[in-house]
């Protein structure tokens, strides 16, 4: 477990590595260099995993790297066993190449690979982790389905007591994103899989409890086997639109 040292307000450095918090509305431009990253989230993201500093995450499996700065700041935070993380982008991330390429007896990248794509995600958690996780952080796509598909099959994976984070989820709240003519306009909001969540808290029993707060949701996992999650749908017994 490593810590941070704060070289200005964006930048800190852990483990020998630079990174910086770059936090732009459409994406960060700036590229990540050799042992100096990118970290697409501003610091009270950063705060709510030190938060959790110190806990059992010894398999971490993330999803949405862009940059990789957040894969290099959870691998020297949580100091893991095993992480590996997908992206759907296939364009290299050189510096992130070579991080992994270094650490390669306990890290894997897999570029063009959805979060969605349930056969190839069921084959990299059984490959890279025994079946079993401690921590997944989901940053990926943002959207509903994708997000409700990769969540259906790695949330039953990990670990009873183990956390799945969802960051983002609140982004359809915003102003601009209301827009008719925003790219995202067509996407369901992630707090339609809020509501998801809480009814299965109230009738599944795989979720302990959840914590939504701005910028994250966070998922306990109990400690009972349910293998398979979403199978209710009893929204009062209604025909519900999702928003
Ligand atoms: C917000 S950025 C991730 C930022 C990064 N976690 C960080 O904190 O610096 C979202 C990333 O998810 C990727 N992405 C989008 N849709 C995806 C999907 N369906 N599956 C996996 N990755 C996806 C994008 O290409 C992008 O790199």
């Amino acid at each position: 477990m490593r810590d941070i040292e704060w070289l200005d307000n964006a930048t800190f450095e852990i483990g020998g590595h630079k990174i910086t918090m770059n936090y732009e509305y459409g994406g960060s431009k700036r590229k990540s260099a050799p042992s100096d990253f990118t970290m697409m989230k501003s610091r009270s993201f950063l705060d709510q995993y030190l938060q959790h500093k110190g806990e059992d995450f010894r398999r971490i499996l993330e999803m949405g790297v862009y940059q990789g700065g957040s894969f290099v700041f959870l691998d020297q935070v949580f100091n893991p066993d095993r992480i590996s993380a997908i992206e759907l982008a296939v364009e290299p991330i050189p510096a992130l190449d070579a991080y992994v390429e270094k650490h390669k007896a306990r890290a894997s990248l897999y570029y063009g690979t959805s979060q969605d794509d349930v056969p190839r995600l069921a084959q990299i958690i059984d490959q890279d982790f025994g079946g079993e996780l401690d921590l997944v952080v989901d940053d990926a796509s943002h959207f509903y389905d994708q997000t409700k598909a990769g969540f259906a099959y790695a949330f039953p994976r990990l670990r009873p007591g183990g956390l799945y984070i969802i960051e983002d989820w609140s982004w359809s709240f915003f102003e601009d994103y209301q827009r008719e003519d925003h790219p995202w306009a067509a996407h369901h909001s992630l707090a339609n899989l809020a509501v998801d969540l809480m009814e299965e808290m109230a009738l599944g029993g795989a979720i302990e409890d959840m914590i939504v707060s701005p910028h994250m949701i966070k998922v306990r996992r109990s400690q009972q086997k349910a293998s398979e999650i979403f199978k209710t749908n009893a929204r009062r017994g209604r025909n519900y639109q999702l928003i």
